[in-house]
């Protein structure tokens, strides 16, 4: 799969990817991957996003011990762990949901170049560890990891609900 999947056929096929070979992630495509991240939308353009680029081992263990996916931080070559920067916010909520876009942005080109990746959050009951492990200053915010590389194959299957059970025509209560 190169650059070019359409975008649809990648949003749909994207998968979570929780295991990796032994495959390293070059720089070059670790710089595709965050500009994919920076071009995402965010309310007043404020790109409240900030990265820090995890490849080392002791770092990926202390990490590991932080959650129940432990597994996946110490299998993957590399970790993108995702802050907002609290010190460049003007609304929680929507600096919130612009990176929660961008990181939808990059797990659409880790997809679209070949390799697999999975938003990780069940860290987030340790962030303040987290901060601590990565000496990030206070003021970021951990929203999530991004743990990647070459995924190992296996089948993966996911459901999503129904559009009728999501959707109402003009007013809630009559279904689509
Ligand atoms: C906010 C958020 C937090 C998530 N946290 C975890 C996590 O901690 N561990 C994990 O294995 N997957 C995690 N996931 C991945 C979801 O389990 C996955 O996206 C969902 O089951 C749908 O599967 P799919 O991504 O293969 O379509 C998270 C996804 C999101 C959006």
């Amino acid at each position: 799969m190169g650059d070019k999947m359409d975008t649809i056929e990648a949003i749909k096929s994207r998968r979570s990817v929780r295991g990796f070979t032994d495959e390293n992630v070059s720089d070059e495509i670790v710089t595709k991957i965050l500009g994919a991240g920076r071009w995402a939308p965010s309310g007043l353009n404020n790109q409240p996003w900030r990265f820090i680029i995890v490849r080392e081992t002791d770092t990926k263990a202390a990490l590991s011990n932080l959650t129940k996916y432990g597994p996946t931080f110490k299998n993957a070559p590399l970790l993108i762990v995702v802050f907002l920067d609290k010190d460049h916010m003007y609304n929680y909520v929507k600096d919130v949901l612009s990176i929660g876009a961008c990181i939808q942005n990059m797990l659409l080109a880790i997809h679209c170049l070949g390799l697999g990746g999975v938003w990780l959050g069940e860290i987030l009951e340790n962030k303040e560890k987290v901060n601590k492990v990565l000496q990030a200053p206070d003021s970021y915010e951990l929203m999530a990891v991004v743990a990647l590389g070459h995924p190992i194959a296996k089948k993966r299957i996911s459901e999503r609900k129904e559009l009728d059970q999501l959707i109402f025509l003009e007013k809630f209560g009559k279904s689509w």
